[in-house]
Parts: structure tokens; sequence; C-alpha cells
């Protein structure tokens, strides 16, 4: 098993970082990404290096957790992808694979570099996933609980601060960012009602990833 999972690794995982870091490079296609004739999808180009910067931040951080998300389905589905519980983990991965989009399509559009940890969020996040996952579904499902219970901790304070600063101009980036925040708390009740509880050590597992949940929101805020 783990000799599949880290093949699977080596041979097809680098790809989502490149898919990701050519749309940041693609960001001279900006015209056809752009929606309408107000010249924006989700918020105003901004003016003032202070908002830029603050957005800047904020979107590369959403940008990196949904690519971790994706890779700890993606390990999780390497374990468990013929499994009675495939179905349900590809139904959540498919909601986080359509959350990275967005935020490929809104970093290219606002020329903003994703972080520059993706390479380290692809392997940790995979390993993540797999290693959850064989401790079986309930392994799986704690590992899911503790990322989205901290990601939707994350985006909510994301909608305070946009809140504070101006929530007629962020009207639809606030909308956006409480649509995904609501499919994470779908994901986490999902893991908890799939008996994520009952794994072994459930409690001292759930700290330590949301531990390094925190740590990867920190360091991808920075670099
Ligand atoms: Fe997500
Ligand atoms: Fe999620």
């Amino acid at each position: 098993m783990m000799q599949r999972v880290a093949s699977h690794v080596l041979r097809n995982e680098w790809v989502p970082v490149f898919t990701s870091l050519n749309a940041w490079k693609c960001s001279n296609c900006r015209a056809a990404l752009v929606n309408g004739a107000r010249g924006y999808s989700v918020f105003p180009p901004s003016t003032d290096c202070k908002e830029k910067a603050m957005l800047d931040q904020m979107l590369r951080v959403d940008h990196a957790g949904e690519y971790g998300a994706n890779r700890i389905y993606a390990g999780q589905m390497a374990v468990l992808g013929r499994t009675q519980s495939a179905p349900l983990i590809q139904s959540m991965w498919d909601q986080e694979k359509y959350h990275l989009q967005k935020f490929d399509e809104i970093l290219a559009e606002n020329r903003i570099r994703p972080t520059l940890l993706l390479p380290l969020w692809n392997v940790t996040g995979f390993v993540l996933g797999a290693s959850s996952a064989l401790l079986g579904k309930e392994g799986a499902m704690a590992c899911t609980v503790a990322v989205e219970e901290s990601i939707s901790e994350h985006y909510n304070s994301q909608i305070r601060a946009l809140m504070e600063a101006d929530p007629d101009r962020y009207t639809e980036l606030l909308q956006l960012i409480k649509e995904f925040r609501d499919d994470e708390l779908e994901h986490h009740d999902t893991g908890l009602e799939q008996d994520a509880e009952s794994v072994p050590g459930y409690r001292l597992m759930k700290s330590l990833i949301q531990a390094g949940c925190r740590a990867a929101i920190y360091a991808s805020k920075r670099i």
C-alpha cells in the first residue's frame, strides 16, 4: 500500500503544483479571465497598496488551503478509493477542486503569486491524507474533521475582517468565502457523522493536525 502511495506522489502529483503556478504566470492573459463589462469578478482592483497587500495575503493563504485540502483528499482516495467510503470522499474532493479552481482564477486575474510552499503542501497534504486513511475510514474522517474545522474558522476570521473593512466593496468576495465556509462545515459534519471520533487517539490526532494547519496558514501568508 505504502509503495502505491509513494509511486502515486512521484509519478502524478507534481502536476497540480505546476498547474497552479502556471495560472499565476499566465496572468498576462488577464483580459480573458475578467468577467463582464465592469472589469473584475469578485472584488474591484485595489488602488491602495495597503489594501492590495491585505487581499494578496488573504487570497494567497486561501489558495494554499484549498490546494492542501485537494492533496489530502487525493491521499485519502489513493488508500480508500476502492472501498465503500470512496463515493463520499470523492464528492467532498470534487467540491475542493471547485474551490481551488476559483482561487486559481482569482489569483491569475489579480496577479497574485501563489505561496512558494505549494510543493511542500503537495507532499505533506497527500501524506497526511494517505496516512490518516491507513487508519481506516474513521481515521480519514478524523483528519477531515480536524482540517475542515480549521479551514472554516480561518474563513470566519476573514469574513469578519472583510465585514469590518468594507462589506459593500467586498460583497462578491464575501459571498464566495461564505459559500466555501459552508461547504467546509458540511465536510466537517460529514466526518463526524461517519464516526470520526471513534478512531483511537482522536483527540490527540485532531490537536496535532490542527497545530499543523495553523503553522501552514502562518507560513503561507508570509512565503
Ligand atoms: Fe475547500
Ligand atoms: Fe472542505
